[in-house]
């Protein structure tokens, strides 16, 4: 089954479901999906306009709710203190949960302070409705900012990554603080298929680019991964990553496909 990171008291699922353009009575049965299938970490955000399906979903799925770990997000014009609480009780709401496991700021900007918005976050996480506090798309300094200003661990930092953009330096900065690195994005949004090393690497393990892709973010250590995939197919063979595993040459070969390309936008 799906391994973890145990971190903070927390079990962390190094293989989440991403959810962005998962929306409707479909998204809704692909979230169910992903969960009688073994998923037991959502990402979702208040941007994603989708929170209802997924807190519908994970009603319906039967799986109690302590065992998943469902992630969401402030959207970075939400990020005065007022708006943090508004958007979080509001997320809650729709998600038909008391808490989430983990609460991250979507973007940073410069327009309200950051400690405004740490300051938001802690406040809620002592009220019970948030577990943990991470951040999204923040570079090392801000990271840096973050966790100082926190008073609680910054739980991972979730940025895009994949083999074509591997975050060398930031993931050094995560491991050496213990803050885990969430990698979106993970499948570079297909471009990943056609790709001749992960390819051949692939071939020797019965595995596809892909699964390659996802083996090699998740070996490389405080890593977790969360693809998108709306189809069955897709959401399986994202799982079957735990019986194979990349040698120290294979995981260096797929370290030097960096070419620091980024395939998402705000999301
Ligand atoms: N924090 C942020 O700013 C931010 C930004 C972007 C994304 N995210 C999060 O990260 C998640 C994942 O990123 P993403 O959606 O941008 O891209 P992704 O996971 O890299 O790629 C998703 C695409 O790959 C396809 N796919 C999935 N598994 C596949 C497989 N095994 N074989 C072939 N194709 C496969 C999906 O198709 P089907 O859907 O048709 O199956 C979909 O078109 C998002 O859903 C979201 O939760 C966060």
């Amino acid at each position: 089954m799906v391994e973890y990171i145990a971190l903070y008291g927390a079990k962390i699922p190094v293989i989440g479901f991403g959810t962005w353009d998962i929306r409707g009575k479909e998204g809704e049965k692909a979230v169910l999906n992903a969960l009688s299938l073994g998923y037991r970490h959502i990402d979702t955000a208040e941007f994603y306009d989708n929170e209802e399906q997924v807190g519908s979903a994970i009603r319906k799925s039967g799986v109690p709710r302590g065992d998943i770990f469902l992630t969401t997000k402030v959207w970075y014009t939400h990020l005065r203190r007022e708006d943090v609480r508004k958007s979080c009780e509001e997320s809650l709401r729709k998600l038909q949960t008391d808490y989430v496991d983990l609460y991250l700021i979507h973007w940073p900007t410069e327009s309200v302070p950051l400690e405004e918005t740490i300051g938001a976050m802690e406040k809620l996480r002592e009220e019970g409705k948030i577990r943990f506090l991470g951040v999204s798309n923040f570079d090392v300094p801000l990271l840096e900012k973050a966790s100082q200003l926190a008073s609680s661990p910054i739980l991972t930092d979730q940025v895009e990554c994949h083999p074509y953009l591997t975050q060398r330096d930031l993931l050094s900065y995560c491991q050496a603080k213990n803050i885990i690195l969430t990698a979106y994005s993970p499948l570079a949004r297909g471009r990943l298929l056609g790709d001749p090393v992960l390819m051949r690497i692939g071939k020797k393990y019965g595995k596809s680019p892909n699964q390659v892709a996802l083996r090699w973010l998740i070996q490389r250590g405080m890593v977790v991964a969360i693809p998108k995939a709306q189809s069955v197919q897709h959401q399986r063979e994202n799982l079957e990553i735990f019986d194979f595993a990349l040698t120290p040459e294979e995981m260096e070969e797929i370290d030097r496909l960096d070419r620091g390309e980024k395939v998402a936008s705000r999301l």
